[in-house]
């Protein structure tokens, strides 16, 4: 019988078995990591962690704990500190991106404002410090990295890039920063607190590395194709926002070498008003039949290849073979 371990198709069933085990338990501790007796923060703390999300960064960290023992405690901990971290972020990032929805459900400013979006978050990230602390020094050290990297990737994509910048370059290093890292932090702990083989937690810090730039470049391909029923997300809210992604960047790319009226045409709606929904909804749909969607399709495959290729360094087994089916899920989904 195939596992069944969420979206992860094909792998041992011993440890998708036992990933899933320790799945639930992170959801626990991840319930539990919120409780407060605060009248409001114990309805806004819990309300992203409610309403669904995939837990893809638990899930690297387990799969990566599983090359030693997926048992530990701290690996746990490990699991519920990356999930913390990343829902604390989004909590903010709704604000930056004026997204009104998340997770299928209403974004937490849309619900209660500005200033109770960004406290929550800021709630999340102390309840993620405490845990830790809990774990060791020396997941504070990474995890207070992780962070800065993960607010210098946002100020970044704020500010956008400098006149010296090249552009794409400039969009990689924010996607690394403000993505990857998180995923390369969930990698490194799952394989250091699982106790794997020497040297693991390195392999598993630079894959986490590549698969969150590729996870990123296939969210953006999502923003424009998935309707919000499936991603749960509102679809094109980065063009209205202004919010640079691949695929606009490579439409700007082709009207300033080739002129040609169609691109013109796409960076003129790009820089216009797309307040209306009618607005919005003709650029996404010029954007859908684009080349520049597939060819940033093509650039989230090639770059997860190479997560791939880093996985070698790891000794063959299963829970090799379940990362590589995992790097898949990660670029061919669909929410
Ligand atoms: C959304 O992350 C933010 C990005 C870094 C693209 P996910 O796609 O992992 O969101 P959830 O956790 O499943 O909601
Ligand atoms: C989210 O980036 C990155 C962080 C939360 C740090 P995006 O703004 O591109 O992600 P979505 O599309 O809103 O999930
Ligand atoms: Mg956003
Ligand atoms: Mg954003």
């Amino acid at each position: 019988m195939p596992s069944t371990l969420p979206g992860v198709p094909d792998i041992d069933e011993q440890l998708a078995a036992d990933v899933l085990e320790q799945l639930g338990v992170v959801e626990e501790r991840l319930r539990a990591s919120v409780a407060t007796s605060d009248d409001m923060v114990r309805w806004t703390g819990r309300h992203l962690m409610d309403a669904g999300g995939k837990r893809v960064r638990p899930m690297l960290v387990l799969l990566a704990a599983s090359l030693g023992d997926i048992k530990a405690e701290s690996v746990i901990e490990a699991a519920v500190l990356v999930e913390l971290t990343h829902l604390a972020s989004l909590y903010h990032d709704d604000v930056m991106d004026s997204a009104p929805t998340r997770r299928g459900t209403d974004s937490a400013h849309a619900l209660w404002g500005n200033n109770v979006a960004i406290l929550t978050g800021d709630f999340l990230f102390a309840r993620a410090s405490a845990l830790s602390a809990r774990i060791g020094t020396s997941a504070v050290r990474e995890h207070s990295e992780t962070f800065e990297r993960l607010c210098l990737g946002q100020l970044h994509e704020t500010v956008g890039p400098t006149a010296e910048d090249d552009h794409f370059a400039h969009y990689i290093s924010v996607l690394s920063d403000k993505t990857a890292s998180l995923l390369a932090l969930a990698g490194s702990l799952g394989a250091s607190l699982g106790g794997g083989p020497e040297g693991s937690a390195e392999v598993l810090r630079r894959y986490g590395e590549k698969i969150g730039v590729a996870f990123q470049l296939a969210d953006d391909v999502l923003d424009l194709e998935s309707d919000a029923s499936t991603s749960g997300k509102t679809p094109g809210i980065d063009l209205r926002e202004g919010v640079p992604t691949m695929p606009t960047l490579l439409v700007r790319r082709r009207a300033a070498e080739k002129q040609d009226a169609r691109s013109l045409d796409m960076v003129a709606r790009l820089d216009g008003d797309l307040s209306s929904d009618a607005a919005l909804d003709e650029l996404v749909s010029l954007l859908r039949e684009d080349p520049a969607l597939e060819e940033t399709r093509e650039l989230a495959q090639r770059t997860a290849d190479e997560a791939v290729q880093i996985l070698a360094e790891l000794p063959a087994g299963p829970v090799r073979d379940a990362l590589t089916a995992f790097t898949r899920t990660l670029v061919e989904r669909k929410s």
